[in-house]
């Protein structure tokens, strides 16, 4: 955009927040049956139903789950099939596998209490980095920005953010512009307000075609100055952007060694040299003798952007003995040499972490 919008857009930042509270109040949507709730239960169960699907149908949805699963311990202890009874009618099946094995880990992983962090959520399965977003600000109230195709829609208009979304750095700048925007005081009442009311102004007035005379931000809205409403979201490549979610079993020696193999191309990080990478946290420990079980740590969950593809990436830290072998593929590699290798940026940036290792050369992929 040209700089002189740039700066006012910006220099409008803090209205923004303002004026979406105040409207959600007063004519957004406050009576959905998962709304005046800061139970992370429901509105967990209502964020995975709503994520490809329409309000109206999830209603239905969203009350016969409640009545035959009312917490997510009767959740965690149905069988799946029974699950994927209910959810029969609302597609993206891969979504109710999820929700039982995400009850399954609540239980078991945090004692039956939802974590309520963004950081913490977006750990378990089917819980990408917009929804855990939504759930912390909905329920925790935490200061997290959501990201979803309605609200990008809003954004990138009011801003007038023309980046390519097709390309991560654009994708990653508008999730910055995203978080600046977020409401600043009285976050206990205002992150919650001011999360469901972008959520409910790009369903209900910026709308593909939207309706600016009902608009609180219509006065600061770039792209209703330029008239060019239609414009935004910028994306040239419509190919939708996926997500996968990976597992990485970072191993070393007490020795500093690391255990690395060859990327199969093509695929992810294809030709590269890699830690040992899993589906899912069942099948990295399945990888190990149930004796090193224990010593498995957990780091942080990240998120990295490839063009077409959103990885939630998973690490997990193991010190082994060198008889180990947890891939069929691989070898351990010393200290002095795998600083060398052709490595994936994230997983680079990981290996240093565990290991206190120095930067070597440029970062790959
Ligand atoms: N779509 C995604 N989350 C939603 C919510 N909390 N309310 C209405 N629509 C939504």
């Amino acid at each position: 955009m040209p700089e002189s919008l740039k700066d006012s857009a910006e220099a409008a930042l803090p209205a923004i927040a303002a004026k979406v509270v105040k409207w959600q109040k007063a004519s957004g949507r406050n009576d959905l049956p998962w709304q005046n709730t800061r139970d992370p239960y429901r509105v967990w169960l209502s964020e995975i139903m709503l994520q490809q699907t329409q309000v109206a149908t999830v209603r239905d949805y969203f009350a016969r789950f409640l009545q035959r699963f009312a917490d997510v311990a009767t959740l965690a202890a149905a069988p799946v099939d029974e699950v994927l009874g209910l959810w029969s009618g609302l597609g993206y099946y891969s979504r109710a596998r999820h929700l039982h094995l995400c009850a399954v880990q609540v239980m078991e992983r945090h004692g039956g209490s939802f974590p309520t962090s963004a950081q913490e959520l977006q750990t378990l399965p089917g819980i990408g980095p917009s929804t855990a977003a939504a759930i912390a600000a909905l329920c925790f109230a935490e200061r997290v920005a959501i990201l979803d195709g309605n609200v990008r829609r809003v954004l990138t208009r009011v801003l007038g953010f023309a980046g390519d979304l097709s390309l991560a750095l654009n994708e990653r700048e508008l999730w910055r512009l995203a978080t600046q925007l977020l409401p600043r005081r009285d976050l206990s009442e205002s992150m919650p307000r001011y999360t469901q009311g972008l959520m409910d102004l790009g369903a209900t007035v910026c709308k593909a075609s939207p309706v600016c005379e009902v608009c609180p931000l219509a006065p600061l809205c770039v792209a209703r100055r330029l008239g060019q409403m239609q414009r935004y979201p910028v994306k040239t490549r419509k190919v939708r952007r996926s997500a996968q979610s990976i597992w990485l079993l970072l191993a070393q020696t007490a020795d500093g060694c690391i255990w690395l193999s060859k990327r199969p191309s093509p695929g992810v990080w294809g030709g590269l040299y890699c830690c040992a990478l899993f589906d899912d946290r069942e099948s990295l420990q399945a990888a190990l003798p149930k004796h090193h079980h224990a010593a498995l740590h957990e780091l942080a969950a990240l998120t990295h952007m490839l063009t077409h593809k959103d990885l939630y990436l998973h690490p997990v830290q193991v010190l082994l003995p060198k008889s180990a072998r947890p891939s069929a593929d691989g070898a351990w590699v010393a200290a002095s040499d795998w600083p060398r290798l052709g490595l994936p940026a994230p997983v680079r940036k990981l290996l240093m972490q565990v290991s206190g290792s120095p930067t070597h050369g440029d970062a790959s992929a």
